[in-house]
């Protein structure tokens, strides 16, 4: 009865594990087509702002938060994924990541942007 046992155990662990994969296939930001929302000029914009420096222009704050912060979050976490940014702070880009949205905020909503210290 043991061996059989194990043997349910182990087909049970096959169905989880082929469920995890499955369920990775399935990239949210190809789901919600995060990719074909910015222009490319300001896909890099705003991911040299965050990874690097530089600032978003009002044009690309405005695609940005067309893009959602959905997306926007997807696209920076894929990126820290990327064995080039392996370095990185996952804390940091997030929080930089964050005041970017702030930022852009405002400027999409015709407000002007207080200018950030
Ligand atoms: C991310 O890592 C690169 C390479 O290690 C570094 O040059 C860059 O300053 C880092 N960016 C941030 C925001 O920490």
């Amino acid at each position: 009865m043991a061996s059989f046992n194990i043997y349910i155990a182990f087909g049970v662990l096959v169905i989880m594990i082929s469920g995890a994969v499955m369920a990775r296939d399935v990239d949210p930001i190809k789901a919600k087509n995060c990719e074909t929302k910015m222009t490319l000029h300001c896909v890099n914009e705003v991911f040299t702002s965050i990874f690097k420096t530089g600032i978003v222009t009002d044009n690309c704050c405005i695609e940005l938060i067309g893009l959602g912060q959905f997306c926007h979050y997807a696209l920076i976490k894929k990126t820290l994924q990327n064995p080039l940014f392996k370095n990185n702070d996952t804390s940091v880009i997030l929080s930089r990541a964050a005041q970017v949205w702030k930022k852009c905020t405002p400027v999409s909503e015709g407000v002007s942007p207080t200018p950030s210290p």
